[in-house]
């Protein structure tokens, strides 16, 4: 009995990315398969700087092929590339034309303040001079729409490229403007994989110095396929300054660092809380913890965020505190992490 290519491929489903659910099907890491009777040779492309993965895959792939009835041989052979000037290409993630740096902005914990952080990161970069993009990737509660106080649906070209919405002088899109508010529920699984990197392919930037990433809370699938599309720069952890925070940020920095995607900082969001009346300062959720973390991840603490009523209320109403209140406390922690930000990614 012959073997097939498709028996083939079915077989390699079974063998994950490692530290992740996704198989190397999936992420199209297969290259070519080559079948001689029953010797099979596979090619592989990946590009990683961790010697562990590739010979990781390589193990099971062979023991996974071996498990092919009439396969005499299997081989895996693995090309492998480091990323692209020691920056985060991902896995097979290609470049966005005409942006010059995508910065995604993550927790693995939710409600942390991810996008209150990246949509004041993204005006104050913006009030820098530069030409910012925001794109809110959180296909179950996409949030950016709302703190920038929009609803306007995009205009779609004639090649069928999505045109994101202006407000503020940045360049907005959110999975919100697109999505009814019924309708993420009943996407799921492959549907979800399947649309955002349609979504991350089909909008029309134009030229960019930064493209935000506003991604959803986690380290899962969604992330993976965001940072597989995608080439980012580099990665901006936000947490709290409670271990309960901590922990997530730290899978969080793991994920990035397993697809190779430098991780440029993190900002404690939350970290201590100045009463207007007194003047006092309450360090609600404990104090340190960022900076703790940076220090084990060996990455800068890019700046700490306190808790803060007008950022709140800011956000809620639609404008960024960053675009409401240029002097506020808030503010100016905002325009020195995006002056940190220009110098490091020029
Ligand atoms: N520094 C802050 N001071 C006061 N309120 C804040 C601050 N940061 C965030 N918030 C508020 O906390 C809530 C959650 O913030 P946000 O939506 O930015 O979190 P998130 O991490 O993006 O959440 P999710 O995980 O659901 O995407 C919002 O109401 C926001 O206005
Ligand atoms: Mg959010």
């Amino acid at each position: 009995m012959s073997v097939s290519e498709a028996q083939i491929r079915d077989a390699l489903k079974s063998v994950k990315y490692p530290g992740f659910t996704r198989d190397i099907v999936s992420f199209g890491l297969i290259k070519s398969v080559n079948i001689d009777n029953g010797d099979i040779k596979v090619q592989l492309a990946l590009s990683t700087n961790d010697p562990n993965v590739p010979a990781t895959i390589k193990n099971e792939a062979e023991s996974a092929l071996r498990a092919i009835e009439g396969i005499r041989s299997a081989k895996v052979l693995i090309d492998i590339h480091a990323p692209p000037g020691g920056a985060g290409a991902g896995i097979g993630a290609t470049r966005i034309p005409g942006i010059k740096h995508v910065i995604a902005v993550a927790s693995g914990k939710g409600g942390v303040g991810k996008s209150t952080v990246a949509a004041n990161l993204a005006v104050a970069l913006e009030q820098t001079g530069a030409r910012v993009g925001l794109c809110d990737c959180d296909i179950y509660g996409p949030s950016i729409s709302l703190m920038f106080g929009t609803r306007e649906r995009p205009m779609a070209t004639e090649e069928n490229k999505i045109v994101p919405i202006e407000q503020y002088g940045l360049r907005l899109m959110s999975m919100g403007f697109l999505l009814d508010d019924a309708s993420p529920a009943i996407l799921r699984g492959p549907m979800v994989t399947r649309y955002t990197q349609q979504f991350l392919q089909q909008v029309e930037w134009g030229e960019l110095d930064y493209l935000v990433l506003d991604l959803p809370p986690g380290t899962g699938d969604i992330q993976l396929t965001i940072v597989q599309t995608v080439a980012l720069s580099g990665a901006i952890i936000v947490t709290t300054p409670q271990e309960v925070a901590l922990i997530d940020a730290r899978k969080a920095a793991t994920m990035f660092d397993k697809v190779n995607v430098p991780v440029l900082g993190l900002v404690e969001n939350m970290s201590y809380f100045l009463s207007p009346s007194d003047g006092k300062r309450y360090d609600i959720f404990g104090s340190g913890g960022g900076e703790r973390e940076a220090k084990r991840l060996r990455v800068p603490l890019l700046g700490q965020i306190p808790i803060d009523i007008a950022t709140r209320e800011a956000g809620d109403h639609g404008v960024p505190i960053a675009g409401e209140d240029r002097q506020s406390p808030v503010s100016r922690k905002f325009k020195k992490i995006a002056e940190n930000l220009r110098k490091s990614l020029p």
